[in-house]
């Protein structure tokens, strides 16, 4: 067992199938993050990854909330991790973001071995599983390790006989985090000659459509401006043609249009002005 003591005196624990489980011999980690690191960034919710501060949100609400004074708070869930086999101090609270994808069968579990817990769960899916726990409406967007934006609610069996209920509260200071971080992510603006597919959906949502051909374009992973900074085109994109470059720009002011922006273009006029200008 890999033991703390959290922000709020309760002693913290991430913890380990027991010895007589089936993953006997699983090498002990130390260091969480660190370890958590050796594995790739995937995107599925299974490996969203939870920012400290956003953990720290939680386990404050949770330590606000419900009466967990001296309780240990355990984290079952890791790489490698078999919740199934960990040795549960008596007593103890999980507060942890387990795999999504297997959520009902741990509440179950939890349940049925009469261990307090209180999740980050799917938020769209929320009330899906006819189970005998408290629903904690929340839907904050929440921003995980490896990128993902999932909208969270969590679920919980420490509230009793609560079937469901919301908390504006946790909401805002769950948002604040993700609006924080998205202050400081930097914007990146490409050369009109570069479509990405986050360009053709911001005409899409806007009823405007496109269309290209493959004699037009020219597929590129990133910029050789970006290769320099380790950066690269999210997702891909591709180089246009000149002609393909001016329907582009043609599509995004009419989608502009749709929003209310007007794009005002230079005459032929201003724009032999401007060749003539720093000579
Ligand atoms: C959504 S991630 C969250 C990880 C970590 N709890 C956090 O908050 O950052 C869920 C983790 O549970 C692990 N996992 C999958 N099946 C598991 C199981 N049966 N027992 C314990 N952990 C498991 C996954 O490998 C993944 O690392």
């Amino acid at each position: 067992m890999n033991e703390s003591v959290d922000i709020f005196g309760n002693k913290a624990s991430f913890i380990r199938p027991s010895l007589t489980a089936r993953n006997k011999g699983k090498t002990l980690f130390d260091d969480y993050d660190g370890f958590v690191g050796k594995f790739e960034a995937k995107k599925t919710t299974d490996d969203c990854y939870t920012p400290a501060e956003v953990y720290n949100v939680v386990l404050n609400y949770v330590s606000e909330k419900c009466n967990i004074k001296g309780a240990e708070i355990v984290r079952p869930f890791f790489p490698g991790g078999d919740y199934e086999n960990c040795d549960y101090p008596e007593g103890c609270v999980v507060v942890d973001n387990p795999p999504f994808s297997i959520i009902s069968k741990i509440a179950k579990f939890y349940i049925e071995n009469n261990i307090k817990f209180f999740l980050f769960a799917p938020h769209l899916t929320l009330f899906s599983p006819r189970m005998d726990y408290t629903r904690i409406v929340v839907g904050a967007s929440i921003v995980y390790e490896n990128g993902a934006n999932v909208k969270t609610s969590f679920i919980s069996n420490l509230f009793e006989d609560i079937i469901v209920m919301s908390d504006p509260d946790l909401y805002r200071k769950l948002e604040r985090i993700n609006e924080a971080k998205n202050v400081n992510l930097p914007k990146y603006v490409y050369p009109n000659e570069v479509l990405t597919v986050s360009a053709v959906q911001w005409c899409v949502e806007r009823g405007v459509s496109c269309l290209l051909k493959k004699r037009d374009v020219y597929h590129v992973r990133g910029l050789d401006s970006q290769k320099t900074h380790k950066k690269a085109i999210f997702g891909s994109g591709y180089l246009l043609s000149e002609k393909a470059a001016a329907e582009k720009a043609a599509a995004e002011k009419a989608a502009a249009e749709k929003d209310n922006i007007i794009i005002w273009e230079l005459s032929e006029r201003e724009r032999n002005i401007i060749k003539s200008l720093g000579k």
